[in-house]
């Protein structure tokens, strides 16, 4: 699965559109108890703020088609040398979509370098239901 989603992150990481930064990311998502794989890339505006992060593209695109989802692992490709942390907006995003086995993979284009429990990712953060 892992390399699925690699492949797929890899892929949509040549859709990026980057011009502004010229840092290229791919993201690729699967939730739990679905196949289907998201995947998505940054998209930059000239606005700078109307910029979104790839993961956030690949979480919207598996929300909006299936409802609320529990995300059972993400990809993220950059082109780090041991690939690249999510960002903070991401993490909170992500936050809303994990549980305690979500899992984050990180990659350069030629392969998965780190992989983390998001939670050890992330242990302190805000929850509005607690
Ligand atoms: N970026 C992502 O796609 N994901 C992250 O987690 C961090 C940053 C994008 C946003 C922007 O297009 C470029 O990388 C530089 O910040």
């Amino acid at each position: 699965m892992k390399e699925i989603l690699f492949e797929k992150a890899r892929v949509a990481r040549e859709n990026s559109y980057s011009p502004y930064s010229k840092f290229a990311v791919g993201s690729a998502i699967k939730f739990k108890g679905n196949d289907q794989i998201y995947s998505g890339c940054n998209i930059e505006n000239g606005s700078f703020g109307g910029t979104i992060c790839a993961e956030r593209v690949a979480i919207y695109k598996g929300i909006s088609e299936l409802k609320k989802q529990c995300i059972e692992a993400i990809m993220i490709v950059t082109s780090g040398k041991d690939g690249d942390y999510p960002c903070g907006l991401c993490l909170q995003t992500l936050s809303e979509f994990s549980d305690d086995e979500t899992m984050v993979y990180l990659a350069n284009p030629s392969e998965i370098k780190r992989e983390f429990k998001f939670n050890d990712m992330m242990p302190y953060r805000f929850d509005f239901f607690k």
